[in-house]
């Protein structure tokens, strides 16, 4: 929809003192800083919007991903997801968010090359994996190492530097699988294997992970792929404008990027593909789907990878993710929670507190059957998440940083507390 058309102007009347005000609307939006030319007295502080948890505040103007969540559209810098998902590879689409373009053959090889050379790590990564404890939730190592990577590329601070910037954003691109493959062979007790610079993104993870003899079927190396693919970016999702927050104090990139997986790792976020796959365990058998669902609908228990905060339709990326479903299990064979998962989705769908919520699948309902199947644990599905999710975090935090209208982030508050009163000293209290 062109946005052109929703320009005009509003008039607001306040009724407290009787003024009409007139805004100019850009873009479906008016400006909020506008509004403090609304007051009752000249030390007035002027109109806020009171907007917890951002659920009507556009907080920047971005050219990345079009979200549409009451039509269940997806795209990338104006490319469907669906054609992304069947025709793209996760690399080009890492370049495509990054950039605003799709790349030339050339430019596709080069990058390709850019990133493999970087997915090595430096060995005191590994070391202080290693120190941590053994069961130590590879979420948790991947954040620390992110932080690790601010003081390894301490010229990460000069973020007007076009070469510097670059250099951090495929760093990140490039080192998030190589440090979860650190994180998740540390749990099981082995020593990490390095990444292979011949060998495509996706391939190197699965190797990273279960060992450099390990020769993954090409099915699944595809529908990790397009997993990633579908995990590229969100737009403002919590994670990543985390990320622009935190990037817009002009902190590093890979601090940003920190607390951009320290985000994700709720389970309201990218937790949640682990928590469904708990979920349809404690369900066990598809008989008892009805019993789980009455627990729902009596508020106590969620169900996990249903409901999204912008999707009122089905999430596009779940209808993608349970084709791909079908393509792993052909190689794998079936995993018997997916029959619990199609008919909790089934028995939702046709109830009518799941209809009149309009709450469907999200990407992460299927998702974690995929990691299933390949054989990446639960703790590591999140991990998945991040890397997918790089490309995404990285674009966002560039186009954050090149938009001339940002400043450090910083919302404002109502003050509810008390009113001032003296200090009563600790003997008297
Ligand atoms: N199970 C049961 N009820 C739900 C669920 C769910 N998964 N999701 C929402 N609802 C209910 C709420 O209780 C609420 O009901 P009410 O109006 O009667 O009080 C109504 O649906 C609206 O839900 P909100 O919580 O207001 O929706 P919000 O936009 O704040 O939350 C969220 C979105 C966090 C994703 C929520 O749907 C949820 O918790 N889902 C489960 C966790 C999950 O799958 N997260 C992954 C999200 S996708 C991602 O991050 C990749």
């Amino acid at each position: 929809m062109s946005t052109e058309a929703q320009d005009g102007t509003l008039t607001v009347t306040d009724n407290r003192t009787g003024q009409t005000y007139e805004f100019a609307i850009t873009d479906g939006t008016i400006r909020a800083t506008e509004l403090r030319n609304i007051k009752v007295s000249d030390d007035d502080f002027g109109l806020m919007t009171y907007d917890p948890a951002f659920m009507n505040t556009a907080s920047c103007r971005s050219a990345i991903t079009y979200l549409d969540g009451d039509n269940g559209v997806l795209r990338y810098r104006g490319y469907p997801i669906e054609q992304l998902a069947e025709k793209s590879t996760f690399l080009e689409v890492a370049w495509l968010l990054i950039h605003g373009e799709l790349p030339s053959q050339s430019e596709l090889a080069q990058f390709t090359k850019d990133i493999a050379d970087r997915m090595v790590v430096d060995p005191s990564v590994e070391a202080a994996v290693k120190a941590y404890r053994q069961d130590a939730h590879p979420m948790g190592v991947l954040e620390a190492g992110f932080g690790q990577l601010s003081t390894l590329y301490p010229e990460a601070k000069e973020i007007e530097s076009d070469p510097e910037r670059m250099d951090a954003l495929y760093n990140t691109i490039a080192k998030m699988p190589t440090i979860g493959g650190v994180a998740f062979r540390h749990n099981q007790g082995k020593d990490p294997v390095a990444p292979d610079p011949s060998l495509d993104y996706s391939t190197n993870i699965l190797k990273m992970f279960f060992g450099a003899d390990y020769a993954p079927d090409p099915r699944l190396v595809r529908a990790l792929d397009i997993l990633l693919i579908l995990h590229a970016d969100h737009e403002q999702n919590c994670s990543t404008s985390t990320v622009r927050s935190v990037g817009s104090s002009q902190v590093d990139p890979y601090s940003a990027v920190a607390a951009g997986i320290a985000a994700l790792y709720g389970p309201l976020h990218g937790g949640a593909n682990e928590a469904v796959l708990v979920m349809l365990r404690e369900i066990g058998s598809k008989d008892n789907v009805p019993e789980f669902v009455e627990k729902v609908k009596n508020r106590e228990a969620l169900l996990m990878g249903f409901g999204h905060r912008v999707y009122k339709n089905y999430d596009p990326r779940a209808t993608i993710i349970k084709k791909a479903c079908d393509d792993v299990f052909e190689v794998t064979g079936v995993n018997p929670l997916l029959e619990i998962a199609v008919e909790l989705e089934r028995t939702a769908l046709n109830d009518e507190f799941f209809i009149q919520r309009k709450l469907y699948p999200n990407v992460d309902f299927y998702s974690g059957l995929i990691y299933e199947a390949l054989g990446i644990p639960s703790e590591m599905f999140t991990v998945m998440f991040a890397i997918g999710r790089a490309p995404g975090w990285v674009a966002q935090w560039l186009e954050m940083i090149n938009d001339k209208e940002q400043k450090i982030s910083r919302p404002r508050q109502v003050y509810v507390g008390p009113d001032e009163r003296d200090y009563v000293d600790i003997g008297s209290r």
